[in-house]
């Protein structure tokens, strides 16, 4: 989905265009949101990570989640994965209120997700297509016939060759391995995809082929993406809106427009920095990047 039709699908009557100030919440309507974060918290032994968070993640869009590392992003996604307990708070993704749901409920939501983990987490005694089977064999009853075909089909469809399929991950490049990682997050079909990372340690025509990929999948199977991410090519060329992470909680959201004039220390000092300015910002003259030209949205 273009950027420009996002907000507008947001937006009933012209009086709600003062709400793009607002928190999301209060913009999206109900069938919009995919996922819906409402003042959760989080705390490891008695240390708090999250502090009453909230945040939307709406239906076919790209939402980048950024903010200083250590601060809770990757906490946050555990979270809305059941992996992490929350002490307060809820998280319900296609209206369900997963933490609370019945086993049976909680299949069906997990059916409808994939994630790609921040550190690739591939099975590293499996082939690439043994690991795209791995979910199939846990939610689905197929031939193995057929979820070989299927597996070949996903890799495919993240742009990876044939014979990758009989490769172990030790046999594959770094970027190779995030595209195997994300051929086994779309092995169930998925109507949300949670990416952590998902360009960390790729050359920046690798990330950039990579922000297409997840751009094409957005525009033709209508995903619905949840990206962690501290790659500013990434936020600025894919995402439709970011929300950052600071202070425990969602600072601000909303699309690119909005961060570059939100007056807060940190969100001023990563949207406007030096490494900021070296990929394209609005209204300033373009600066060469390699990713630019690959990763244009
Ligand atoms: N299972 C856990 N038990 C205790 N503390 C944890 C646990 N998981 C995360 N933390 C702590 O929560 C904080 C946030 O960690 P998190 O991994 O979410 O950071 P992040 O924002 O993803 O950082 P980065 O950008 O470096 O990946 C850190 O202080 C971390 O040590
Ligand atoms: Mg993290």
């Amino acid at each position: 989905m273009p950027r420009s039709d996002c907000e507008t699908v947001t937006l009933d009557a012209p009086d709600q265009q003062s709400a793009l100030h607002a928190p999301a919440a209060k913009t999206a309507r109900d069938s919009d949101v995919v996922i819906r974060v409402r003042d959760v918290t989080v705390a490891f032994d008695g240390k708090k990570v999250l502090d009453g968070l909230s945040l939307d993640v709406r239906r076919g869009e790209i939402l980048g989640f950024v903010g200083p590392s250590g601060a809770g992003k990757s906490v946050l996604l555990r979270t809305i994965l059941g992996l992490n307990p929350k002490q307060s708070g809820t998280i319900e993704v296609f209206g369900i209120d997963y933490h609370g749901a019945s086993d049976r409920e909680k299949l069906s939501v997990e059916r409808r997700w994939g994630v790609l983990f921040q550190h690739g987490a591939l099975f590293s005694s499996l082939t690439v297509r043994e690991n795209i089977e791995v979910p199939m064999k846990e939610y689905l009853d197929l031939s193995p016939k057929l979820m070989g075909e299927l597996a070949r089909l996903k890799i495919d469809l993240v742009g990876l060759a044939p014979d990758a399929a009989d490769k172990y991950p030790s046999e594959l490049s770094g970027g190779m391995i995030k595209r195997a990682a994300l051929a086994r997050a779309l092995a169930l079909d998925p109507e949300i995809v949670f990416l952590d990372e998902p360009t960390s340690g790729l050359d920046p025509i690798g990330a950039a082929d990579f922000d297409q990929l997840i751009m094409t999948l957005r525009d033709t199977l209508g995903l619905s993406v949840y990206m962690v991410t501290h790659d500013l090519d990434s936020l600025f060329q894919a995402c439709d809106r970011i929300a950052v992470l600071g202070d425990k909680k969602v600072l601000v959201e909303g699309p690119l427009s909005k961060m570059l004039s939100y007056d807060h220390p940190w969100v001023k000092s990563y949207f406007h920095g030096k490494r900021a300015r070296t990929v394209v910002l609005p209204d300033q003259d373009p600066a060469p990047s390699p990713k630019k030209t690959a990763g244009a949205a």
